[in-house]
């Protein structure tokens, strides 16, 4: 569960990025923030993994109120968040397979658990056998699938994915669209900042749009009407 209560943030000599913003995402729900360039999306990823600190309001993480947070519990947090950043940040001079290998690491994952657990992720994002490519030999949809793999490595509850589509065609959004579902129909939360309009046009999970630093639309969509959950029932109407 996340709560953002009240929360306000401004940078210095800057504008108010968020104003008063109020919203509550359920574990397991796939939510869509936007907001054109600007609007405040990262921002609110870094406040929830705790790299910054809102000027006032209460963020509330799995139980944790980020305003009481003990700096060893700091750790604890960003292992409940995979972030999959919007300029990457996977490590130019190690291989998909060796980013993997680190995040695991930092993740305290069992050293004898983590070859397999490699293999196990580069399928799940669908890059089997590119584990030995640095990731300048990587095309952008690749490169966009080797930082999700590492940011659902270690299999948080929690994944932001901050613009995974940007630079990316029309179908190769698509696919990692699909592939965030695929991690949301495992359980995991997913948390999508875009302004990819052919995401948005979708219409799938709930959205939150900003506007000048507000909150101008919340849509909850429940999880029932999730694409998987509609083809699901549409298995079982056939079925009958
Ligand atoms: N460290 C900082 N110091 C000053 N201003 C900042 C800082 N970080 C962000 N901002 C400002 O906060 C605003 C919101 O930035 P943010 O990165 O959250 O936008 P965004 O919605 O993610 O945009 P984009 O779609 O371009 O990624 C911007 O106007 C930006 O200039
Ligand atoms: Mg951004």
């Amino acid at each position: 569960m996340i709560d953002f209560i009240h929360v306000s943030k401004s940078f210095p000599n800057g504008d108010v990025v968020l104003d008063d913003i109020d919203f509550s995402i359920s574990p397991g729900e796939f939510v869509i923030i936007t907001g054109k360039s600007g609007a405040g999306k990262t921002t609110i990823g870094r406040l929830l993994i705790h790299d910054l600190v809102p000027d006032k309001g209460k963020i509330v993480v799995e139980g944790m109120d980020l305003g009481k947070i003990k700096s060893q519990n700091i750790p604890v947090l960003r292992r409940k968040i995979g972030f999959a950043f919007q300029d990457f940040r996977v490590i130019p001079d190690k291989t998909v397979g060796e980013n993997i290998v680190v995040a695991l690491e930092i993740a305290g994952y069992d050293s004898k658990k983590i070859p397999e657990k490699v293999k196990h992720t580069l399928n799940m994002v669908g890059l089997s056998g590119k584990e030995k490519l640095f990731p300048g030999q990587l095309s952008g949809g690749e490169l966009q699938r080797a930082s999700i793999a590492r940011a659902i490595a270690a299999e948080p509850p929690i994944l932001f994915a901050d613009e995974p589509t940007g630079n990316l065609d029309k179908e190769t959004s698509l696919e990692i669209f699909k592939l965030l579902q695929k991690i949301n129909s495992d359980g995991t939360t997913v948390i999508i900042a875009t302004h990819d309009v052919t995401l948005i046009s979708l219409n799938i999970g709930s959205h939150i749009h900003l506007e000048k630093g507000k909150i101008v639309k919340i849509e909850k969509r429940s999880e029932e009407k999730s694409e998987e959950k509609e083809d699901k029932e549409e298995k079982k109407e056939a079925n009958k």
